[in-house]
């Protein structure tokens, strides 16, 4: 088991990417601002993909120059999502400094997320490459449909393996493994875990588990006794990806905390700020909170 835990705080991207109700910038903006008191480090903050295919965040430059003018802010990493060239020179001039590249281990999914096959996607990614390096900027990978895809079922764990390692031998500095709808189980999270391990540095690959399924706190227990200690996680338990039906929020940080707090892991986050984040925003949306670790500590159950 690692000892330190680094947390991937996906709400303002992954979480608020699936809700269709816009919610404004000022709002996000504050809903960020919580995140962060509750001792949040990395904030995926917003994704500079087409408004097109997600209209909820258009305001994408709005966002990130807020966020990076913020003095208080400094400590604080906001990666940005960016699917090919024109997403990361947006995202440039607005100065990001971390970005995440992302495709999938299934093909279907890819052409309805991206509009565009695996391979093709790494075409993108070498295209992004010189002004990668240029601005010196800091790249995540993710692999979607890991443990399962809305589309094709069942992915094969060496299809996971192999866009991984690409990921890797591209630049990446740290790769997610995404369980994009919610599917897995913990022995089937388990062993993906264990072969990936086999092949690319542990400390460098992170856990992405929506809960569709409510296995994800499950799934996260089972890989972290793997060493794998970066987990993304959503407040509130919202997200999902508008081109995978069907699937839930992401794991809700709120229950990692809590199930990192009874492990005796350091995380470094209040879990009484973080639900009174989580409330903000749930509040504003108009929906009940999905977090049970909320309902509990609020007496909603
Ligand atoms: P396309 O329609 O094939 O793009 O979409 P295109 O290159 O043909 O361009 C069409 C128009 O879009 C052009 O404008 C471009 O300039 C513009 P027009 O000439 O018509 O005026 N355009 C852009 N505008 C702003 N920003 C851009 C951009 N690119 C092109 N970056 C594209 C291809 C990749 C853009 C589209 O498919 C797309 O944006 N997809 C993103 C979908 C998405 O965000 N999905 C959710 C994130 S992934 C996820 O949630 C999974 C994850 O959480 C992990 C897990 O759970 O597994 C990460
Ligand atoms: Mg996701």
């Amino acid at each position: 088991m690692p000892d330190q835990i680094k947390i991937v705080e996906v709400g303002p991207r992954d979480g608020l990417q699936n809700e269709k109700q816009f919610v404004p910038s000022e709002i996000k903006l504050l809903f960020i601002d919580k995140l962060i008191s509750a001792g949040l480090k990395n904030i995926e903050a917003t994704s500079f993909v087409s408004p097109k295919w997600v209209p909820q965040l258009a305001d994408n430059d709005l966002i990130l120059s807020a966020l990076l003018v913020n003095e208080t802010y400094q400590d604080i990493s906001f990666p940005v999502l960016v699917p090919n060239v024109k997403g990361l020179e947006l995202a440039i001039t607005h100065s990001a400094q971390q970005v995440a590249i992302f495709t999938a281990a299934s093909e279907t999914f890819n052409q309805k997320n991206i509009n565009c096959s695996i391979d093709e996607s790494f075409s993108r990614f070498k295209e992004m490459l010189p002004l990668i390096q240029k601005h010196n900027l800091k790249v995540r990978g993710y692999v979607s449909c890991a443990l399962g895809c809305p589309y094709e079922g069942k992915i094969n764990p060496r299809a996971v393996l192999e866009v991984t390692e690409k990921l890797f031998k591209l630049g990446c500095e740290e790769v997610s493994i995404g369980d994009t709808i919610g599917v897995g189980t913990p022995k089937q999270a388990y062993d993906l875990f264990d072969l990936l391990k086999e092949h690319v540095p542990v400390d460098k690959l992170a856990m992405h588990f929506h809960d569709t399924y409510g296995q994800a706190i499950a799934n996260i227990y089972a890989v972290l006794e793997l060493g794998i200690k970066t987990i993304d996680s959503s407040t509130a338990g919202l997200g999902g990806c508008p081109y995978a039906k069907g699937a839930s929020g992401n794991v809700a940080t709120e229950e990692v905390i809590y199930l990192l707090n009874g492990m005796g892991l350091q995380t470094g986050v209040d879990l009484d700020k973080l639900i009174e984040a989580g409330l903000y925003i749930t509040d504003y949306l108009g929906i009940s909170p999905r977090s049970k670790v909320t309902l509990a500590k609020k007496g909603a159950l």
